[in-house]
């Protein structure tokens, strides 16, 4: 087969190398289940396929993170949503401060970005139209690009300075699953490498990849599904960490059924969100027994209170909870890879009760390729 690139402007034939990417088959990829589902299932493995990098090139980049003036994290979706968690993760581990901005907003703050600014681009697709045009204008004011990906050869990896991949495969389904917790594991990564503690940061990491097989309880969610099925609204809550956590839970849950669903900081639910609670209105509260659980159990309490149905996500039962999904106990930091399982398995069960195709959302495409 012979393949032309032509100029849409000038309509002249463009002189470009081509590169073939493989893709596994995807036939036998998928065995009369949804892409969705056997991704989910999958991050016990991808999780630990995940911490398989470079440590030498871990080392290099915490140096530069640790060296910058400003390190400003850009992303759009669910990778946003892994990199407030890496934000966070910088702050704890590295005391760095680093910023979030959404990869469409990017371009109008490039004013302050300069060569002492790094910029970690995360993508799954590396594709995203938003994400190349923001590194772009931050690459011509001379900043420095880390980015994280799943795909090699995409336009990130060949614009970026230093690329970490996911290792996690192909990832088909609209909804980003196993790519947003190899996401986490790379920025986990990078914040030990900060502290030289690389080594202990990928045992933990793999024991945890060992703990999300034993949260995987498919049929409490499906049974959950059916009965939520035909709310309208869902408000999920954290604090800390899992803020982001309560965020992407419901970009999944509003993406794959159609339902309105809003994440929000706990503390944030009685400066306006609290009017739209009523009897029945439902109320995901993650709450880690850390030290933000009273504070979101306070304010779970406060919704509760309205008549909110309370679902609550935690290693300890409490008696506000009108459903628990229990998660098993593990240090703060790492709580975000367990909490994020059931609420993509709660997303993917609540589209199929509701007869719509988990793995083709309407409207949404797989990686957003125009402005
Ligand atoms: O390929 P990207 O990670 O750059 O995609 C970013 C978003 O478009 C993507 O995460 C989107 O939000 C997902 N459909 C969420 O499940």
């Amino acid at each position: 087969m012979t393949i032309k690139i032509f100029d849409v402007g000038t309509k002249k034939e463009i002189n470009k190398k081509i590169e073939e990417v493989k893709f596994e088959e995807r036939e036998n990829y998928l065995k009369g289940e949804h892409y969705m589902l056997k991704e989910i299932l999958e991050q016990q493995e991808t999780v630990k396929k995940a911490t398989e990098q470079d440590e030498q090139k871990l080392l290099e980049t915490a140096m530069e993170i640790l060296r910058a003036k400003n390190v400003i994290f850009t992303a759009c979706g669910t990778a946003r949503y892994a990199a407030i968690i890496g934000r966070y993760l910088f702050s704890k581990i590295a005391k760095k401060f680093s910023e979030v901005i959404m990869a469409h907003e990017f371009q109008y703050f490039v004013d302050s970005v300069d060569k002492d600014t790094l910029v970690i681009a995360i993508s799954q697709s590396g594709e995203t139209a938003d994400v190349l045009e923001g590194v772009k204008k931050a690459k011509e004011n001379g900043a420095k690009i880390v980015s994280v990906t799943n795909v090699e050869n995409s336009s990130l990896d060949r614009i970026s300075d230093k690329i970490f991949f996911l290792n996690c495969g192909p990832e088909i389904a609209v909804a980003s699953t196993k790519a947003f917790t190899g996401q986490l594991v790379v920025l986990y990564l990078l914040a030990f490498a900060t502290i030289y503690k690389i080594q202990e940061g990928k045992i933990k990491l793999k024991e945890i990849g060992d703990k999300i097989k034993s949260i995987i309880d498919k049929d409490i969610l499906k049974e959950l599904s059916e009965k939520l099925k035909d709310k309208k609204d869902f408000y999920f809550i954290a604090r800390g960490i899992d803020f982001a956590i309560a965020s992407e839970g419901a970009l999944k849950l509003k993406e794959l059924s159609y339902a309105h669903a809003e994440g929000m900081p706990a503390g944030e639910l009685k400066h306006g969100t609290l009017s739209l609670i009523e009897e029945g209105t439902t109320v995901i509260a993650i709450c880690p027994k850390d030290y933000t659980y009273e504070e979101t159990l306070n304010n779970a309490l406060e919704a509760k209170s309205r008549g909110g149905f309370i679902i609550g996500v935690s290693d300890e039962g409490n008696e506000i909870f009108d459903v628990w999904i229990k998660i098993p106990k593990v240090d703060e930091i790492f709580y975000p890879l367990l909490t994020i399982i059931p609420l993509q398995l709660l997303a993917y069960y609540l589209a199929v009760a509701k007869g719509n195709n988990p793995d083709k959302p309407r409207n949404l495409a797989k990686s957003v390729t125009v402005k």
